[in-house]
C-alpha cells in the first residue's frame, strides 16, 4: 500500500533539526564528555566550546558575550527575565497582554497574586496589536515597571514595533523585556542599535534542539540566579551546562542567519500561496491577526474558517489527511481547547473553527499544495480545475 504523504505545519510549535546541526553536536555527544567547570584537559575543551558558542552568538546580535546566559529554553529565560526585574532590579510593576505565551502571562499572573507586583494588561487593536497610546498612559507611573511584550504572536505572527515600546519604556524610565522565540532565527536583531533589557531565544524554534536557549541580558543590569546551584553562567544559572545543546543552538542561529533573506522570500512565498489559494477556494475564510506582511511573521498563516459541519472537528481530520498544524479552535465541538489569544482578540466566533498553519525554511509548495486538497476535502469544497492544475495537486 502506497504510504500516505505527511506534511508538517506546525513549525511555530517546533521545527525539524538540521542535519547540519546534527553534525555540529554528535562530537559532544559521543567524544567530548568533560565537565566543563573541571580545570583539566577534559573539561577545558568543552568551556572553550561553549565560549565559542556564546562568542558566535553575541557576534550575530551584536552584543556583548557576558549580555547571553545559556537557559533550558524560552520558557526558563522568560521565567528569569520577570523574575530577576521583581526580585533583583525592583520592579514592583508589570505591563504585559492577554496574548502573551503562557511562560510569561502566567509568570506574571502568579507573581501578582503572591502580591508581589501590581498587574497591567495593555489594551489591544481589534486585529491584535499593541494600543502603543494605551501603553503610554500605563507607563506614566511613579511605580519602578517592567514591560514584557512579545515579538511577534506565536499563534497570530503580529509583531510588535520594538523600537517604538523601547523608546516609550525608556522616556518613562521602565525595563523592557521581549519574548523573540518566534522572531529569533527569522528576523536580524542588532542590540546596540535597539536598546532592550532582555530578549530571549528557544533554539528548537529555528532548527537547532529543544532544551536549550538563553537569555539577553543588557549589561548594565545586575541580577542573580533562579536556578542556585554552582555558580555557572557567571552566577547567572546554577547547574552544568548542556553542552551539545548549546553548541548546538550557536550553529542553528547561524545556519538561520546565513541567509535570511533567501529564507524569508521562500517562507513568505508559501505563505502568501495558501493565504490567496484559501481565499480562492473559500470566499468567506479570515485570518486572525494582522496579515499585513510588514506587521506579520512570515511563518505563520492562523485561517478562520466560515462554518461547516466538520468545522469542530477539522484539525484532527486534517491530521487523518496527513496535515499536522495546530488548534487555536473555536472549541465548538468541546474537542480542543479554546486559545487564550485568539479570545483576546475576540476571535472566537461561534461555529468558526481556527488553525494555524506555520512554515520554515524546510517547508515546500507540495507540502502547501497537499494542505490545499485536505482542506478542501475535509470541509467539501471543491477545488476548481483551473486551481488544481496551478497548485498541482
Ligand atoms: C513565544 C514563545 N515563548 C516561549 C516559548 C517557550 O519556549 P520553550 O519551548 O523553549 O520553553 C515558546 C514555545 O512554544 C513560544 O512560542
Amino acid at each position: 500500500m502506497k504510504e500516505m504523504k505527511n506534511v508538517y505545519l506546525d513549525n511555530a510549535a517546533t521545527t525539524p533539526i538540521d542535519p547540519q546541526v546534527v553534525e555540529a553536536m554528535i562530537p559532544y555527544l559521543q567524544n567530548h564528555f568533560g565537565n566543563p567547570s573541571s580545570s583539566h584537559s577534559f573539561g577545558r575543551k568543552v568551556k572553550t566550546a561553549i565560549e565559542t558558542s556564546r562568542r558566535k552568538i553575541s557576534k550575530m546580535l551584536n552584543c556583548n558575550p557576558a549580555e547571553i546566559c545559556f537557559t533550558s529554553g524560552g520558557t526558563e529565560a522568560d521565567n528569569l527575565a520577570l523574575k530577576a526585574s521583581i526580585f533583583d532590579l525592583g520592579c514592583t510593576h508589570i505591563i504585559t497582554s492577554a496574548i502573551e505565551h503562557s511562560a510569561v502571562i502566567k509568570t506574571a499572573e502568579r507573581l501578582a497574586d503572591e502580591g508581589k507586583i501590581r498587574l497591567s494588561l495593555v489594551r489591544l487593536t481589534e486585529n491584535g496589536h499593541v494600543d502603543l497610546a494605551h501603553l503610554a498612559e500605563l507607563l506614566d507611573t511613579p511605580d519602578k515597571t517592567l514591560v514584557t511584550l512579545m515579538h511577534a504572536n506565536n499563534e497570530i505572527a503580529n509583531v510588535l514595533p520594538l523600537q517604538q515600546v523601547s523608546d516609550l519604556c525608556r522616556a518613562n524610565g521602565a525595563l523592557f523585556h521581549s519574548d523573540t522565540v518566534q522572531t529569533m532565527g527569522h528576523i536580524p536583531f542588532d542590540l546596540q542599535a535597539l536598546d532592550i533589557d532582555f530578549i530571549t531565544c528557544a533554539a528548537h524554534k529555528f532548527h537547532g534542539p529543544k532544551g536549550t536557549g538563553f537569555l539577553y541580558v543588557n549589561k548594565n543590569l545586575k541580577i542573580n540566579s533562579m536556578i542556585i546551584g554552582g555558580g555557572q553562567e557567571r552566577s547567572l544559572r546554577g547547574g552544568t551546562e548542556n553542552i551539545y545543546g548549546i553548541v548546538g543552538l550557536a550553529k542553528a542561529l547561524e545556519l538561520a542567519y546565513e541567509d535570511v533573506e533567501g529564507h524569508r522570500n521562500h517562507v513568505l512565498g508559501l505563505k502568501m500561496y495558501m493565504k490567496d489559494s484559501l481565499q480562492k477556494m473559500i470566499p468567506d475564510v479570515k485570518f486572525n491577526g494582522d496579515c499585513v506582511n510588514e506587521n506579520s511573521l512570515y511563518t505563520v498563516l492562523n485561517v478562520n474558517f466560515p462554518p461547516n459541519p466538520n468545522g469542530g472537528m477539522l484539525l484532527f481530520l486534517l491530521d487523518l489527511e496527513g496535515v499536522a498544524a495546530s488548534g487555536g479552535s473555536a472549541c465548538s465541538s468541546g474537542a480542543a481547547k479554546g486559545s487564550h489569544v485568539l479570545e483576546g482578540i475576540n476571535a472566537m466566533e461561534p461555529g468558526r473553527a481556527s488553525i494555524r498553519f506555520s512554515f520554515s525554511r524546510f517547508t515546500e509548495k507540495a507540502d502547501i499544495d497537499h494542505a490545499l486538497a485536505a482542506v478542501g476535502k475535509v470541509l467539501g469544497v471543491k477545488q476548481t480545475e483551473t486551481e488544481k492544475v496551478t497548485h498541482g495537486s
